[in-house]
């Protein structure tokens, strides 16, 4: 039986949620990571310093003591946001970086921002006190093809954002084309992208096959083939630039199985497992610990992790647990419909 040993990975973008759900997913994270950035889009949004540290108190409340983890925390960025709050919020610790979404782009990101050229002042600001900027990079324009919208995301938006504010800090999340990897590739700048183990694992042929899977619809939309393969070579080459975000992103089962479901994946509970059978598939099990517990702390400037986890490979396919329970409601676990051999121990 094969076995590694890898520093503690970190998981660079995370939705805990709040109340029940707050509760139950917690618990998913913290045993198989050290760090994570936590996103702000709650209902109503983490808006300033003070409700972030609020939340940090609500997340800690909910690590098991056997756990030792520490979220990092975000404001959420609106055509309001005071940049001298948000610079005191950044200067006190309370937050680790700023999320940007464009209104309207992902689950409740209704109060994001319209016209990014509202917020350059709060990213001057950020890019002088080097704050991280982290991006959810699609537009919203409804005669862009939803498939395309990163694309587009990246040549209106994203260059704009690059080639005015040089200094600035940015990471291109849950990044899911090939022209987003071709484009933070080639960018000589402070510029980084994240990945999901979704999007590695799956083309969009996956929301589709003998039927509509609503347990695979997340945003941005799983794109074509020769995208994931895209993904796969940025992520299992060791690139420094490229790093894990799970996006996990967990919902009811009954408000995406519906007849307007929501968009996100619970992906937590099976992640390494899953990632060390795409890395081990693609011969690059050496490079599983660079993606997942090296290039994303060194990117921020933070030491890696002291404690390590091992991974075993079983002669026989892991069983995934369906779901988890919140009460009278269930949230379901991903689960790629590939066999995954290995587990953490
Ligand atoms: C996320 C959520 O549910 O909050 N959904 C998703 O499909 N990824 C939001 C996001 O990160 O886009
Ligand atoms: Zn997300």
């Amino acid at each position: 039986m094969e076995e590694i040993e890898i520093t503690k990975p970190d998981d660079w973008h995370v939705h805990f949620r709040d109340r029940e759900i707050l509760r139950e997913v917690v618990p998913e994270t913290t045993r198989n990571f050290a760090r994570a950035i936590v996103m702000p889009n709650l209902i109503p949004p983490i808006l300033n310093g003070k409700q972030a540290i609020k939340y940090k108190e609500r997340i800690k409340k909910v690590i098991p003591k056997t756990d030792d983890f520490e979220p990092f925390m975000t404001i959420y960025l609106t055509e309001k946001t005071s940049k001298n709050d948000l610079k005191e919020a950044y200067n006190n610790n309370a937050v680790f970086a700023a999320k940007l979404y464009p209104a309207g782009a992902t689950t409740n990101s209704d109060s994001g921002v319209k016209d990014i050229k509202k917020i350059m002042p709060v990213l001057e600001t950020m890019a002088k006190v080097g704050m991280p900027l982290l991006i959810h990079g699609e537009v919203t324009h409804k005669e862009v093809d939803i498939f395309d919208r990163e694309k587009v995301f990246i040549n209106q938006n994203l260059d704009f954002i690059c080639k005015e504010l040089p200094e600035l800090k940015i990471t291109l999340e849950h990044i899911t084309t090939e022209d987003a990897t071709m484009y933070v590739n080639q960018s000589n700048r402070n510029l980084v992208a994240t990945i999901t183990p979704h999007h590695l694992a799956l083309n969009r042929n996956a929301i589709f096959v003998g039927g509509i899977r609503p347990h695979n619809y997340c945003l941005p939309i799983l794109k074509r083939e020769k995208h994931r393969r895209a993904l796969i070579e940025v992520a299992t080459n060791g690139n420094k630039k490229f790093f894990l975000g799970t996006d996990t992103a967990p919902h009811f089962a009954s408000h995406k199985e519906n007849c307007c479901g929501c968009a996100g994946i619970f992906n937590a509970t099976y992640c390494m497992s899953i990632l060390a059978q795409i890395f081990e598939d693609n011969n690059s099990i050496k490079n599983l610990e660079k993606f997942t517990s090296l290039n994303g702390s060194k990117h921020y400037g933070l030491s890696k992790n002291k404690t390590k986890i091992k991974l075993l490979k079983r002669n026989n396919p892991i069983v995934f647990k369906k779901q988890i329970k919140v009460g009278n409601n269930s949230i379901s676990v991903f689960n790629p419909d590939f066999p995954v051999y290995w587990e953490v121990i």
